[in-house]
């Protein structure tokens, strides 16, 4: 069965009865609009703990202004059919103003890992994130917290966040869930307009290409950039990045290492897509 739950006092304490019938908690934050990737992380907290809690809350703090927030799908009956399909135990669905009522101001910010990549495109975004993410993990409590390694870079920093303020959590990142052509799932990809939806596998070459390259033995983060690159410039209206950094510390490696992320962020129409690959770690997207 799975319980709805609207105030976080009401998270809070299902997941607190959870710990005290001696179930571990595993939780998944999301902004809803599920969709594979987002079951992906529901199954793997299935795996890993006994009581499932997911959250969907649209995050406003996370949104610059001119961005989606006021577009981005709220889907809100058919989630909750999905993670009653999936047996989740408890759903988190607050509204805006019981996460920040009037008189709310902390905000949580974490240093240089939240610099580059997505940092410099979305200045505010990523304290938008670790402010809401700090709030659901202290009322989740100890558990276990899934993260998609589709935005690395979030989950980079959330591992960063737990450990710094050392929160009772633990942050599993889980590998990026793809469609058949290798179009890495998103909420966004909604927006796509048929031809956008075909321009938007350009991300997907690009990092075929680096991978391919890899693969072949070409490690010069430069030399591998470009090839990513180069699809991506074609097929997209606008690029934000394409970047060869160091997978841990999110810099550019000063030359051949035994890894790296090729991190992409790029716009076709009003849409801006992200993915990345972890070259010498995963497989070929
Ligand atoms: P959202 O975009 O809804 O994503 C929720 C989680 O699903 C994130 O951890 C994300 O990385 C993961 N995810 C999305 N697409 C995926 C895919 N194709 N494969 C695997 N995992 C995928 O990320 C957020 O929400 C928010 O920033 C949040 C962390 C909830 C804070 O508001």
């Amino acid at each position: 069965m799975t319980t709805v739950v609207r105030k976080p006092a009401g998270f809070r304490q299902a997941c607190d009865d959870a710990r005290a019938g001696s179930r571990t908690v595993g939780l998944v934050p999301t902004m809803g609009a599920l969709h594979e990737g987002h079951f992906s992380l529901i199954e793997e907290a299935k795996k890993r703990t006994d009581f499932v809690a997911v959250t969907i809350f649209v995050n406003p703090l996370q949104f610059g202004p001119g961005e989606d927030l006021d577009r981005y799908p709220r889907t809100l009956e058919s989630d909750l059919a999905g993670c009653r399909e999936r047996d989740v135990d408890v759903v988190f669905a607050p509204a805006p103003d019981s996460m920040y009522p009037a008189q709310f101001q902390t905000q949580v910010s974490i240093g240089e890992l939240t610099k580059p990549l997505e940092g410099e495109c979305r200045p505010a975004h990523f304290d938008g994130v670790t402010t809401v993410v700090a709030k659901l993990f202290n009322l989740a409590g100890p558990c276990t917290a899934m993260f998609g390694r589709k935005d690395y870079q979030q989950w980079k920093i959330l591992s960063r966040m737990a450990h710094d303020l050392d929160m009772p959590i633990g942050v599993v990142g889980c590998p990026i869930v793809r469609e058949p052509d290798g179009l890495a799932l998103s909420s966004r990809n909604r927006y796509l307009s048929a031809s956008e939806r075909k321009r938007a596998l350009g991300i997907v070459c690009g990092l075929r290409r680096a991978h391919d390259a890899w693969c072949e033995g070409e490690h010069s983060p430069d030399t591998l950039r470009s090839l990513a690159a180069e699809p991506v410039q074609s097929d997209f209206d606008r690029v934000d990045y394409v970047a060869a950094v160091d997978p841990d510390t999110l810099v550019k490696p000063a030359g051949p290492s035994s890894r790296v992320l090729i991190a992409v962020a790029a716009h076709l129409g009003t849409t801006r897509l992200i993915d990345n690959v972890v070259l010498g770690e995963d497989p070929r997207p």
